[in-house]
């Protein structure tokens, strides 16, 4: 298949002189990794096909009022079928990287026992043609599509998910390592854990705030089984994991907003990070969950599996937000957030470029000496195919700039960032908020499957190929 030629759509580098607020390109390094990222269930569809079972994503998408509209992955953006021409557009976007997860419910359809061939050969012919293109992969593990029979079985809240996800991992290493080096262990624990088990508004829909925490410990006991797992498989991978990190702001300098902010990022950020770095969790976390029973489901070993040395941390990064005190709020976190000021994206998320460059400099330091992927950014927007057949999203267009922009200033304080995953490639299936919230840099328009790339596309485009001609010292 030929590189499909891309519609001449007018953007700000045709005409205007570059904004002030545009990023230094010369700060990136020379081997930055520009990329873009996806997630299986979010993208793939064919739910049905090749031996896949259900993932608590079909079940929950399936259930009365999940979902707006009630959208559900099942077909998505058909990606299972259409992945070679996607990575054609990818190529013709200049993108060197692309992160993707695979899909646990497809590997393993039961959650135990041998891979299914199909699965692993389907993800074999797409790392080799990743290869091929020259775009390196970013494979993740774990992005929310837990085996349905697992979750019968109890979920990330029973111990026994532990070890199935440490027997995926080393399985899924083994078929898949002689062809990826870089490797994700789970994305967003926080997501599946709270939003998951806590709040009920992700899969598996369940609203019980001890099961949460005892998910989010499971996961981070995973986390740490999986870089094992995937070293011993091979052994010079590079594994991390990537977790969403919010700049949590105190609304006032009081003492109370302060300590609220505190505890919502020992809560969103350090519930996960903090075990990472050895000596298992940090006290604002110990003592956010004391009446959840945390302590006691801390078995011997596990801080130190939770600090598997890791080779990089993935950022996932997309809002700042502003904590007040509450003393009516649900405790143990009493404390609010205030609805952010313009611009908003269509989510409703503040876009505070420098928001990027505070979580980069702050993690930088909690991490001294590991480097750094901004795994995901990005934002919706109510894109549209205009009368001309494109999709001018000059929001999305000021969104990258100005984030990129602050990235390149991350570096300058001295983050040894090593690249940036837009979110997304393409429009999908997101979440709880179905088709309606579009992340893409290509539009995808869910009724023919054709693939639009927007103005912000053909923009990164642009970046990417100047970032690859400045000279550098031979
Ligand atoms: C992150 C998820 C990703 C996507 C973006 C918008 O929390 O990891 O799958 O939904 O948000």
């Amino acid at each position: 298949m030929t590189v499909p030629s891309l519609p001449p759509v007018p953007h700000p580098s045709d005409s205007d002189p570059a904004p002030d607020d545009s990023p230094r390109l010369d700060v990136f390094p020379a081997d930055f990794c520009w990329g873009a990222a996806t997630a299986a269930y979010q993208i793939e569809g064919a739910a049905g096909y090749d031996g896949r079972k259900p993932s608590i994503w079909d079940t929950f998408s399936h259930s009365p009022d999940a979902t707006l509209n009630g959208d559900t992955g099942d077909i998505a953006c058909d990606h299972y079928h259409r992945w070679h021409d996607d990575f054609d557009v990818a190529k013709s976007l200049n993108l060197n990287a692309y992160r993707f997860s695979v899909s646990w419910a497809r590997l393993q359809p039961t959650g135990r026992g041998p891979l299914n061939p199909l699965a692993v050969a389907h993800y074999r012919a797409q790392l080799e043609r990743l290869r091929a293109l020259g775009i390196r992969p970013f494979v993740t593990l774990y992005h929310w599509d837990l085996p349905q029979e697992l979750e019968d079985a109890g979920g990330w809240p029973a111990r026994e998910t532990v070890d199935r996800f440490a027997e995926y991992a080393a399985r899924t290493a083994e078929a898949l390592g002689d062809l990826a080096t870089d490797w994700i262990t789970t994305n967003e624990s926080w997501c599946q854990a709270f939003l998951g088990y806590g709040e009920g508004k992700h899969a598996p829909g369940r609203r019980d705030w001890r099961a949460a925490v005892a998910a989010a410990h499971h996961l981070n006991v995973a986390h740490g089984l999986a870089v094992r797992a995937i070293r011993a498989a091979r052994a010079d991978a590079s594994v991390g994991t990537a977790q969403l990190i919010v700049d949590f702001v105190p609304a006032s300098s009081s003492p109370a907003d302060a300590a609220a902010a505190r505890r919502w990022d020992a809560y969103h950020n350090q519930t996960f990070l903090g075990p990472l770095r050895g000596g298992g969790y940090p006290a604002d976390v110990l003592d956010l969950y004391r009446e959840d029973g945390l302590a006691e489901l801390i078995r011997p070993g596990d801080d130190a599996v939770m600090a598997e040395p890791i080779d990089f941390l993935g950022v996932n990064h997309y809002q700042q937000v502003v904590v007040a005190h509450d003393d009516d709020g649900t405790p143990p976190l009493r404390a609010r957030d205030i609805p952010a000021e313009p611009a908003l994206t269509s989510l409703g998320w503040s876009v505070k470029p420098e928001s990027l460059r505070n979580v980069l400099v702050r993690v930088a330091g909690e991490f001294p000496d590991l480097p750094l992927y901004v795994t995901e950014s990005g934002a919706s927007f109510d894109d549209y195919v205009d009368p001309d057949g494109n999709v001018l999203d000059q929001e999305r267009v000021d969104y990258l700039r100005r984030y990129l922009a602050a990235a390149g200033d991350a570096i300058k304080d001295g983050v040894d960032l090593r690249g940036y995953f837009a979110w997304s490639l393409l429009d999908n299936f997101e979440w709880a908020e179905g088709y309606r919230m579009r992340f893409g840099l290509i539009y995808v328009a869910y009724d023919t499957q054709a693939r639009i790339p927007k103005a912000s596309a053909l923009w990164y485009r642009d970046l990417i190929t100047d970032h690859a001609a400045l000279p550098r010292p031979a």
